[in-house]
């Protein structure tokens, strides 16, 4: 493969990832190296929609293979949403907390407490080519928040076979378990392999 361009707009998560392409001497590309603005809208129904029409818009951009991502978290307690609309229902509320509050109250009500968390990257390397790797993390919803690492939802999510929050955890070792990195490791190992 010539190069590669990962499309994404999240500062941290372009730093994540060149840092990992950096390690096997692979050059990626971002949007900033690439001079390209806009972005596509983000109207699929799943993770895998959603990634596959980023990569895709990469793709006919620029004619370089192109890779995407597309994450959320599933709550069993509110019929598995907010799911692609994570980010919205999250930025919706006042406050993290008022979020988090109307997510406990919610498991009060039906007892349901599974969650998980997902990732599907999309490479695009041809038209009409694309390639899906997901990643999931299955857990529960804590019954308070705790911890102060990592961002979003991490205060409130505990993932199987442990007991403390993803916030909790050392960002190193949410690495070692995230949906993210499942994922990211799939297309590592499909693209170095
Ligand atoms: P994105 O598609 O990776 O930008 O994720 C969309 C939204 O899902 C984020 O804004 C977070 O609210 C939530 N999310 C995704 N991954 C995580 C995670 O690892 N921890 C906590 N929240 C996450």
């Amino acid at each position: 493969m010539r190069g590669l361009f990962f499309f994404s707009n999240n500062k941290n998560k372009i730093i994540e990832i060149k840092k990992i392409f950096q390690t096997n001497k692979y050059k990626l590309l971002s949007l900033e190296d690439l001079n390209i603005d806009g972005e596509p809208e983000e109207i699929g129904r799943t993770f895998e929609e959603n990634a596959k029409i980023k990569s895709e818009y990469g793709f006919n951009k620029t004619g370089i293979p192109c890779f995407a991502d597309d994450s959320g978290i599933c709550i069993e307690s509110l019929n598995w949403k907010p799911g692609v609309h994570s980010k919205k229902f999250i930025n919706k509320f006042k406050s993290k907390e008022s979020c988090f509050k109307k997510i406990f109250q919610s498991i009060k009500n039906n007892g349901k407490k599974r969650a998980y968390f997902k990732t599907s990257i999309s490479l695009t390397i041809n038209k009409n080519e694309n390639i899906i790797f997901n990643g999931k993390l299955e857990g529960t919803i804590a019954e308070k928040t705790d911890g102060r690492h990592g961002f979003g939802y991490d205060p409130i999510f505990i993932p199987r076979n442990f007991e403390e929050t993803l916030a909790q955890l050392s960002i190193n070792k949410k690495n070692e378990i995230s949906h993210r990195s499942i994922a990211i490791n799939k297309l590592i190992s499909f693209i170095f392999n």
